[in-house]
């Protein structure tokens, strides 16, 4: 939820910083701050709100080569310059950037407080760096290691010393550290969206790892000092996928990426030859798909709803019981896990802390579970047994878009893939390959009506609550179009399935309260006709989403919104377009912080 950066070279490290601040701000951005060690002291700026106000504080000429810096989503203590990172030690030697939650922060700040310390901050971070400070040992790395171990909780972090101007200590447990290679210099972060810029060869700590950076290197040992030798990879994205290209917003540039995006996913994993699905990654052989007798699919927000609409997919076609489930209800329920289920986790950021931990709870009762993760080396795309990347490319804005769609088609090659090695006939496979292959266009479609759904969002944007409803695989369309327009318009909206509007929430249905319906044309068309009555019947708006070619719509909404037909099972995925647009042009037209809307962050790595 929030971003480190660090740098140790022959450069100048405050701009450094600050260009990979910016890059990290999508992740927490409530505040920000930077130290850096020069001339033996450390120099540390740090400002309440967006990055800009920090940038505007600096002064102009700010030495140091070597320093650490962070952008801040709250949880403990309120925003303000007082609790944002980094923190500083009572002697002002030690700074300290941390995500995570330190778990026994009130035992160990109680502590602290006994033994004279003053704290200046409400925050957890503050405990870590009086710790360091007040640890034995005569290195940096010996006093981190010493005050880690009284430590509870997770954390990814980075400490400087500004009696020791020659390294960067880091560490890992449950938040990410990525260490970025470069030529005599030394970059970290929690995300290699702040690296690329500098580097594309980098080395992901692992949970209870320890690395001292310099200008010739790094090393790396567990929390018990044994060594570890680690290979860099290469990041599959370049600096420029995280430019806004033109576009005002990066929500816009994503939700325009999508065709290309849904190309690259399926790119070498259709096999026109025996119509099934080429995923290397699963690491399950025939007879292995053969003995899934349940598929249970878990993420968070977006990641969850696009697990319905899968869920829908994967019984729909393989036959076999599918069923999604928010992760974090799963994991703390106590959860029987079934040797002949397939759990699949999807999360974009592959950081999500309650996504981790349900597969971390899979894992360690025996049972096997499939990654469908947008981040290349990721936490959980490391912790899974196998599974399917997305290629979606980055997604920087907080309202998923394109990793939504792509993870929907995940799922759909995943079912291609288990259905043929069980009942799917040749000929339905051949059907959904080239309903698969069609979607690219059909996102296309949806796009070029921008213009038209800008007009529509116009019309609606002042609604103080808007209902969105749909059945069968409409559903999981209703709840994203429904999470889209709340996250980043901040207009309330509900979504139900429309069959249960008539159980209560039609009571609220009234002139001012729009309906989105999805009316998708498949076998609940007349069905879901007739639950777009019940609004009209009530006076409420209609805005039905649909494909061409029904005449009984028209007449019957004030707005429509048409793509192109696709698989029944598919729809989900070009269907889920439009309502991103119409989102967008709700909040554009109310003036919102699109990219970044109050109160989020792009991934969420605490509970
Ligand atoms: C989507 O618009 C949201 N911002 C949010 O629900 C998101 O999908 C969720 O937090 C899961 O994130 P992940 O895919 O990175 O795990």
């Amino acid at each position: 939820m929030c971003g480190i950066i660090g740098y140790i070279g022959p450069r100048s490290a405050a701009p450094i910083l600050i260009s990979g601040l910016k890059r990290l701000e999508y992740r927490g951005y409530d505040s920000a701050g930077v130290a850096l060690v020069s001339r033996r002291a450390l120099r540390v700026y740090k400002k309440e709100g967006k990055l800009a106000k920090l940038q505007a504080a600096l002064p102009k000429r700010l030495g140091g080569k070597i320093g650490i810096g962070h952008t801040r989503w709250a949880t403990h203590g309120a925003p303000s310059d007082a609790n944002a990172h980094p923190h500083v030690s009572a002697d002002g030697s030690i700074a300290v950037v941390h995500n995570g939650i330190v778990e026994n922060a009130t035992e160990l700040r109680e502590r602290l407080a006994t033994e004279g310390v003053t704290f200046v901050s409400e925050t957890d971070t503050e405990i870590i760096a009086h710790l360091v400070a007040r640890a034995d040992g005569e290195s940096l790395e010996q006093r981190v290691r010493g005050a880690l171990a009284l430590v509870r909780g997770t954390y990814g972090i980075a400490v400087v010393d500004a009696r020791a101007p020659d390294r960067i200590v880091v560490a890992r447990n449950g938040s990410p550290v990525i260490i970025g290679l470069g030529e005599h210099e030394m970059f970290v972060a929690s995300d290699v969206a702040a690296l690329v810029r500098h580097t594309r060869q980098v080395v992901h700590l692992d949970d209870g790892e320890i690395a001292v950076l310099d200008t010739g290197g790094f090393h790396t040992t567990t929390m018990d000092e044994r060594p570890i030798a680690k290979s860099p990879s290469t990041v599959e994205w370049e600096d420029g996928a995280y430019e806004r290209g033109g576009h005002a917003h990066y929500m816009r540039k994503e939700i325009f990426d999508q065709p290309e995006a849904v190309a690259r996913t399926l790119s070498g994993r259709l096999d026109h030859h025996f119509h099934t699905a080429h995923l290397g990654g699963l690491n399950l052989d025939p007879r292995e798909l053969l003995d899934v007798k349940r598929v249970k699919l878990l993420g968070c927000g977006s990641a969850y709803y696009a697990g319905l609409a899968g869920a829908h997919l994967i019984e729909s076609l393989v036959r076999i019981p599918a069923s999604a489930e928010p992760a974090a209800e799963f994991r703390y329920r106590n959860p029987v896990i079934e040797r002949d289920t397939l759990y699949v986790a999807i999360s974009q950021s592959g950081e999500t802390i309650d996504t981790l931990m349900a597969v971390q709870e899979v894992r360690q009762s025996g049972g096997r579970v499939l990654g469908v993760v947008n981040v290349v080396g990721s936490s959980i795309a490391r912790e899974v047994d196998g599974g399917i990347y997305m290629h979606a490319g980055p997604e920087v804005s907080v309202a998923s878009t394109k990793a939504y769609t792509c993870s929907l088609v995940c799922l759909a090659l995943l079912a291609l893939h288990l259905g043929r090695a069980r009942d799917l006939s040749p000929e339905q496979g051949r059907r959904l390959i080239d309903a698969m292959e069609r979607l690219p266009a059909g996102i296309e479609a949806a796009l070029a009506a921008e213009s038209h759904l800008e007009a529509i969002a116009r019309r609606y944007a002042d609604s103080r609550s808007a209902f969105y409803i749909g059945r069968g695989p409409g559903f999981p369309i209703a709840l994203e179009g429904a999470q889209k327009l709340k996250e980043i318009s901040y207009i309330h909206a509900e979504a139900y399935p429309a069959s249960e509007l008539k159980h209560g929430p039609l009571a609220l249905i009234g002139p001012d309260i729009p309906t989105v319906i999805a009316l998708p044309h498949d076998a609940l068309l007349d069905k879901s006709i007739a639950s777009l009555e019940e609004v009209r019947a009530r006076s409420g708006p209609v805005i039905a989403l649909t494909h061409p070619g029904d005449g009984r719509i028209a007449g019957r909404a004030d707005a429509i919104i048409e793509v192109p037909p696709s698989e029944d099972v598919l729809n989900p995925v070009v269907m889920g377009v439009p309502l991103q647009l119409f989102a967008y042009h709700c909040a554009l037209a109310l003036g919102r912080d699109i990219d970044q809307p109050r109160n989020l962050a792009k991934s969420v790595t605490v509970e």
